[in-house]
């Protein structure tokens, strides 16, 4: 295994993320054929170490890992010796000392696996970091993408609500600024990041204004339990008003703008239920389906090095 890392989408280049999306694809058929390719890192083990809940990215890379042929453990951290006081690094250096290959992190504080790949020989993926980046969730947003408006450049995507705490919205706003699209944040003024003006996006409070002719509209939670002091949003009831996706909003966007949203969704919050549910605009099942084989496609690339290897 070789002793590279995914941290982040800094770090990565457009022929690297194209690179990736192009074995995902691979993945995606092979996936759908019902078939397996468990050759690949056959004798390899993949620890699950997340330290905040989640569902769709700790299961997509057990299945992505599985599939591929790896010994996949999922460590619980509340029934670990977390809770007796072990630190994230003699965490981190024990899994490290079981030979651990590849270890998939989330973690409350940003940039918490990048101090654990400067301490262990696996390889360490990025599940999600603090208020910092999600990178797997935007390579999964942007193959979703180019699967259905057939490239993945000159559109323009408006990103919608508490774009402040969210990690996705940053690994999303860097892919897709680098590969040449259009970027709106759209939210109220205190759930932008105060260095927004530097991010090579532009900002819209009004959201009519934001979504008006965008190609792609993608949603994001409320994150409350980053909300430590109050008075960010006066009431749910008021954000969904202002904020919240609904059709009479998404009409402001192209007929065919897709909708998006990367999970767990809070419906009639930031987004309604004919929205988030609706036959053909909304791709937000497809962005689970690519999940996986986005985890299988990095999993493949750190296995082999080919895509960390200028
Ligand atoms: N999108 C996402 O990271 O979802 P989970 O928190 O369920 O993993």
């Amino acid at each position: 295994m070789t002793n590279r890392h995914l941290l982040g989408i800094q770090g990565l280049s457009p022929p690297k993320i194209t690179a990736l999306l192009d074995l995902a694809e691979n993945y995606v058929l092979l996936n759908r054929s019902g078939k397996t390719q468990r050759d690949l890192l056959r004798g390899r083990t993949l620890i699950n170490l997340f330290f905040e809940d989640s569902t769709r990215t700790r299961t997509s890379f057990e299945l992505a890992g599985k599939r591929l042929g790896a010994d996949v453990i999922n460590m619980s951290v509340s029934t670990s010796s977390v809770s007796k006081g072990e630190t994230l690094l003699d965490t981190a250096a024990t899994l490290n000392a079981m030979n651990c290959d590849l270890l998939v992190v989330r973690h409350n504080q940003s940039g918490a696996p990048a101090l654990l790949a400067q301490k262990v020989e696996a390889s360490v993926i990025n599940a999600g970091d603090g208020t910092h980046e999600h990178p797997t969730q935007a390579i999964l947003d942007a193959l979703t993408i180019r699967r259905n408006k057939g490239r993945l450049e000159g559109l323009t995507i408006a990103i919608c609500g508490d774009i402040l705490h969210s990690r996705v919205a940053r690994s999303n706003f860097l892919l897709l600024t680098m590969m040449g699209n259009q970027v709106r944040l759209v939210g109220p003024p205190t759930l932008m990041p105060a260095e927004v003006g530097s991010l090579g996006v532009t900002v819209h409070h009004d959201m009519r204004e934001g979504l008006r002719g965008a190609d792609i509209v993608m949603a994001l939670r409320l994150q409350r339990e980053r909300m430590s002091k109050g008075g960010l949003v006066p009431s749910a009831r008021e954000f969904f008003a202002f904020y919240g996706l609904d059709a009479e909003k998404l009409a402001y966007a192209k007929p065919d703008a897709l909708v998006m949203h990367p999970g767990p969704m809070n419906r009639g919050v930031e987004i309604d239920s004919a929205v988030a549910d609706h036959p053909y605009r909304s791709v937000i099942k497809e962005q689970v389906e690519m999940g996986v084989a986005v985890r299988m496609a990095v999993l493949d690339a750190l296995a082999r090095g080919t895509l960390w290897n200028d």
